[in-house]
């Protein structure tokens, strides 16, 4: 019966316990009525130096000047509370001299519990999808190696989907971290990705395996594995823009 009861929870998406102690809900005093709200003074002046993320971001991922100094800006952003439900922040993975970067959305739970981007079902796809074509993480020829990394560096709850405000937060340090590692090309992976990076509202079925331009160089985004474990029928596209790709690499110095 506790084992149908688990297999149930799990299957309505519960994939951790919160507490490392269970609490007896029954046995707590009930809660304190909740004090009236005072009501704010109309229209109050907005804080005169208050912060603002966004601009934060831009100077933290600007004095940044190599990718581990990138890393610790990131640790030490503060405006994100992403951060302190995460275990690990997910920072990259694969050669920083690949010619490939490819960039995703943000950490899973596999991801969170490894501190590295792409290790789940997910990952385990997007690394067939690349060894069709002969490239993998840590290649060791810099020309068939990738370099991987997300938009969020934390694990939104219940992996949902990043919101605009944690999006436009991590832009500037995702734009910084392709100028310090300086690939070739850039593969926005998914939805989330292409919109944040490309600022389009344009979907990813009509954007994908188009080239568009970003950082200064050529960018192709393309489905998310974790949509194509959905759609395998999709999979047809996928391999159309793994080929484009191969096809681009060749033509570039
Ligand atoms: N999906 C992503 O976009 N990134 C990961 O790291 C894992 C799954």
């Amino acid at each position: 019966m506790a084992r149908a009861c688990l297999e149930w929870q799990v299957e309505m998406g519960v994939d951790e316990a919160i507490c490392d102690v269970p609490v007896n809900r029954y046995a707590l005093q009930p809660a304190p009525p909740k004090p009236v709200p005072i009501p704010a003074a109309p229209s109050a002046p907005a804080i005169v130096g208050a912060p603002d993320p966004v601009s934060e971001a831009h100077v933290a991922a600007a004095s940044a000047t190599d990718l581990a100094a990138l890393e610790a800006a990131l640790a030490a952003y503060p405006h994100c509370d992403l951060r302190l439900g995460a275990r690990n922040l997910v920072f990259s993975d694969g050669r920083p001299e690949a010619r490939v970067m490819i960039i995703g959305e943000a950490p899973g739970r596999e991801e969170d519990l490894q501190g590295k981007p792409f290790v789940g079902e997910a990952g385990q796809l997007l690394d067939r999808m690349f060894a069709a074509i002969t490239m993998q993480r840590d290649h060791p020829n810099p020309g068939r190696a990738l370099y991987i990394t997300n938009i969020l560096p934390w694990r939104p709850p219940q992996n949902r989907d990043p919101s605009a405000e944690e999006r436009a937060m991590f832009r500037p340090f995702v734009l910084r971290h392709i100028e310090l590692a300086d690939p070739d090309l850039v593969v926005l992976m998914g939805r989330i990705s292409s919109a944040t990076l490309l600022e389009t509202s344009e979907g990813i079925t009509r954007i994908r395996g188009k080239w568009h331009e970003l950082a200064g160089r050529p960018a192709l985004p393309m489905l998310h594995p974790a949509y194509l474990l959905r759609n395998p029928a999709a999979k047809r596209e996928a391999w159309a823009d793994l080929l484009e790709l191969q096809a681009k690499l060749r033509t570039l110095p």
